[in-house]
């Protein structure tokens, strides 16, 4: 194995053949240009889409230096446009409307159905007029917490058409987040559903939400509107988007109704016209903000504009998938995260794709799910996350083995970084050795792929992010803030905007400027460590700053604390990331009681239901240690160095404990360890 992992891989010639780029030097010369003529770069790419008016100021203009002002990236300013528009009305204007958008499939693998674009303007339209009608106005905010439903995409994309700014939470989120996401939003449209299954478990969606809203209530915050759309109750129903068999339904739960507030999709949709005239939009208004979590604890709420987002979206799927008409894409992650919005909706529609949007999990009914899928709708390019490829690897091959995929052509990795077994397996038993993998990083705030291999052209190595996109210039910084030159570690910085930047923190420029580009001024700082080979590959190597990525999704040390201290037991915590087999890391939680409170089986198990209950599944920590005392510096600052070498039983990550207030708390954390699980 090691061998393997240590290689270098061609592109597939069935790739290479057919590809936007065949070589490395064609992308090279192309990445040159976008740095050296980003107006020449991106205005021909820009001819792809309608502009209802050209650019009337400068194209690019921008200040990524603190110490020159306040942080602004504009691009095309003053040009016109619909990314709506150009999503849906531009392919069923120029004879595409009978091509398939998505291809759904459901939970069940007996739900299932199909949109082509045509029909999917229309149910576009009709819900654009139905929030028009409630009195949503261009640049208000609609919040959309849904699960994995056509009507999700149809949700978002009426609020592009019309200048809604959406914010969607993703639907295993509590209703605790929920909340405050809608509150710092100011939200006062929320689209929600029923009920969703996520593989046999019912999820109560339309409960959460309107916990949520109780909780907006006593924020003095009220909802106009709460439109749910029914998609597991009623037996006879079937709605209008699709025709649904019926294995789905059910009679399981109750959904609350509050006529003041409450509204059915199906109900409202039944008599809205299909005619809605878009909103024309200059270049810098805002198209959705999506929340990611902060260092400080609160989420912040990443916002995006129309048309860099559009440009970049459309193109780095094109590139980085190296997508052609005609094909079937599937990317399995859910769009209530960054890569639902651009390589689930915005990216495959803008480039007239057809796609399968699936409601369902890996692991359901049975691990060969992704694989049945691809052989059904005969993928092309399939797109997923580390995590679910090292969950799946544990099955080995035979699973797989039972479906063909010879269908697929490139398979991509986003969320963390990939280990090269994990890349290997993906290679060889997934991809046959007939496949290019791309490894794809970015992040919310990045809008799209910054580093990424081309399938058609980047030899590629196990774990490497590999070069950037076009338009985008990496740097790797040392703790001084100097520019390493050649291999060697450091920050990964970038030193100029892309299209697909963000432009803010929605309501909060400060942060903005504080979190990304005030720890090196002039650079934008991810947050991710990052090594440079003597190939020029980058390596990403991890988060840097309090965050913890957990099965690729980032959550803050900060959150879960403050949900820990919450509990009346507890009167002081500290959480840190220990490595997980399958999710890459787990929380790991060290909690000091209040004085006389016993640390017992029972606390244990309400701190992790505290903690559920506060973030949502992904925040449950998966342990909870007790620690009489935690290490600290003599001015009080928690070393959480040591306390991931406590997490990870390893005396040998210790480090220098010189600055520590009390050094015997060390001994005593690692004599309070619970029984470790054994992945
Ligand atoms: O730490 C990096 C990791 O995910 C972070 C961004 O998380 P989020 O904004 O939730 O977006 C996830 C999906 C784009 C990054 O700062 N990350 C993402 N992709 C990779 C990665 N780490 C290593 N390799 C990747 N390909």
């Amino acid at each position: 194995m090691s061998d393997d992992t240590e290689k270098t891989y061609e592109p597939s010639e069935r790739v290479q053949k057919e590809a936007h780029v065949k070589d490395m030097e064609t992308y090279r010369k192309m990445h040159k240009l976008s740095l050296d003529d980003p107006e020449k770069f991106w205005s021909d790419i820009a001819k792809q889409f309608y502009f209802k008016s050209p650019v009337t100021g400068k194209f690019l203009d921008y200040n990524f230096n603190i110490k020159n002002g306040p942080i602004y990236i504009k691009w095309m300013e003053g040009a016109v446009t619909n990314i709506c528009y150009n999503c849906l009305d531009k392919h069923v204007k120029d004879g595409k409307g009978d091509v398939i958008a998505f291809y759904w499939e459901g939970n069940d693998p007996m739900d299932c159905t199909t949109i082509t674009y045509s029909r999917l303007l229309e149910e576009v339209c009709k819900f654009s007029n139905i929030l028009k009608s409630l009195g949503v106005k261009k640049g208000d905010r609609v919040a959309i917490y849904l699960p994995m439903i056509l009507e999700l995409v149809v949700a978002m994309l009426a609020c592009a058409r019309l200048g809604f700014i959406h914010s969607i939470v993703f639907a295993g989120f509590s209703a605790e987040s929920l909340s405050s996401r809608i509150l710092d939003a100011k939200a006062d449209i929320l689209i929600t559903a029923d009920g969703c299954f996520r593989g046999a478990k019912l999820v109560d969606l339309k409960k959460i939400a309107d916990e949520a809203i109780h909780k907006c209530t006593e924020h003095n915050h009220k909802i106009k509107a709460c439109i749910t759309v029914k998609h597991v109750t009623d037996k006879s129903y079937c709605d209008d988007v699709t025709e649904r068999p019926a294995k789905r339904p059910t009679n399981q739960m109750e959904v609350a109704w509050n006529p003041e507030v409450d509204k059915w999709y199906h109900e409202l949709m039944a008599d809205s016209s299909a005619e809605c005239e878009p909103e024309w939009m200059e270049s810098e208004e805002s198209l959705f903000m999506l929340y990611t979590s902060g260092s400080t604890g609160t989420p912040k709420g990443v916002l995006h504009h129309v048309t860099g987002y559009m440009l970049y979206a459309a193109t780095t799927h094109k590139y980085s998938f190296d997508y052609h008409p005609g094909e079937v894409y599937f990317c399995t992650a859910d769009i209530g995260w960054i890569t639902g919005h651009t390589y689930i909706t915005y990216g495959p529609l803008l480039n007239g794709a057809t796609s399968v949007l699936f409601e369902g999990t890996p692991l359901f009914p049975d691990c060969s799910r992704l694989w049945s899928i691809v052989d059904k709708y005969q993928v092309s390019k399939f797109y997923t996350a580390p995590t679910a490829i090292r969950a799946l690897m544990k099955y080995g091959e035979e699973p797989v083995q039972r479906f063909k995929r010879t269908s697929l052509k490139v398979l991509g990795t986003v969320g963390e970084p990939i280990n090269p077994e994990a890349w290997i397996w993906y290679h060889k038993v997934i991809g046959n050795s007939q496949c290019c993998i791309v490894d794809t990083f970015w992040q919310t705030e990045t809008g799209g792929h910054v580093l990424t291999p081309m399938p058609g052209c980047t030899p590629t190595k196990p774990g490497a992010a590999t070069f950037p996109f076009f338009g985008v210039e990496p740097a790797v910084l040392t703790d001084e803030g100097k520019e390493v030159e050649g291999p060697g570690k450091g920050y990964l910085v970038f030193k100029r905007p892309w299209p697909g930047i963000m432009r803010t923190v929605y309501g909060d420029h400060a942060r903005f400027e504080k979190t990304y580009f005030s720890k090196f001024p002039g650079y934008y700082v991810a947050g991710d460590g990052c090594t440079r080979d003597e190939d020029g590959y980058y390596w990403i190597t991890g988060r840097i700053d309090d965050m913890l990525n957990i099965s690729g999704h980032l959550l803050s040390t900060a959150e879960v604390e403050s949900a820990l201290i919450k509990h009346a037991s507890v009167s002081e915590a500290a959480v840190v990331g220990k490595p997980h087999s399958v999710k890459g890391f787990c929380i790991y939680c060290f909690v000091t009681l209040k004085e006389g409170i016993k640390f017992t089986d029972d606390v244990v198990k309400e701190l992790k239901l505290r903690v559920r209950e506060d973030i949502g599944p992904i925040g449950t920590p998966e342990y909870i240690q007790y620690a009489p005392g935690l290490p600290k510096t003599r001015s009080g600052k928690i070393m959480r160095r040591v306390l991931r070498a406590i997490a990870q039983g390893r005396r040998d990550m210790i480090g220098d404990i010189s600055t520590m207030a009390d050094e015997s708390v060390v001994e005593t954390l690692f004599g309070t360890r619970p029984p470790q699980n054994s992945d």
